[in-house]
């Protein structure tokens, strides 16, 4: 009686551990997962693909593409500052996963945010390319 009565709660305990487990594995993301899953997606086009660069991902985020606005027009020339919208004035948190570590955590944030930006700044989807030379960048700021 006093056995199954102490058993029962921890079983239920930790079978909910281990769902708790798996659903982490199963959402949690982080930078290095965002660059491992880049470079497999450029390794299927440029399977001799050497590596991202931050000094790439440097200009990329610095320069404007063809229109008015650049990464660094709402996110400040230094992703380890706050930013601000370019049209509303809302402040942005640093972009800089070495600043804000909820950054290049969630995957569905992230892919909706590169897709909405890169359309927004270069009239396009950035390229898996792009997406990992940048990432390396936000990691190298210091
Ligand atoms: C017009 C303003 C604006 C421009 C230009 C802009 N962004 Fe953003 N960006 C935002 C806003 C707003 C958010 C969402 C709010 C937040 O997460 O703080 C965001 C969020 C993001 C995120 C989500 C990251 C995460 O894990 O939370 C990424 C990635 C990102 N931007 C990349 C870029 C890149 C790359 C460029 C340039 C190609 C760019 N942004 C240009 C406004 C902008």
């Amino acid at each position: 009686m006093f056995l199954q009565s102490g058993i029962k709660p921890s079983a239920i305990a930790m079978s909910s551990l281990l769902l708790m487990v798996i659903s982490q594995a199963a959402t949690a993301a982080t930078p290095q997962s965002f660059l491992d899953t880049y470079a497999q997606e450029v390794k299927v086009q440029n399977p001799g693909f050497k590596g991202f660069s931050a000094k790439s991902g440097e200009s990329f985020y610095k320069q404007t593409h063809g229109g008015d606005w650049s990464c660094s027009s709402c996110h400040t020339d230094n992703p380890m500052q706050t930013g601000k919208h370019a049209v509303t004035g809302k402040v942005i948190q640093p972009l800089s996963p070495n600043a804000n570590p909820a950054r290049f955590s969630d995957v569905d944030k992230v892919n909706k945010w590169f897709k909405r930006n890169c359309n927004d700044v270069l009239k396009r989807e950035c390229t898996p390319e792009e997406k990992g030379n940048l990432l390396t960048y936000l990691l190298s700021v210091k």
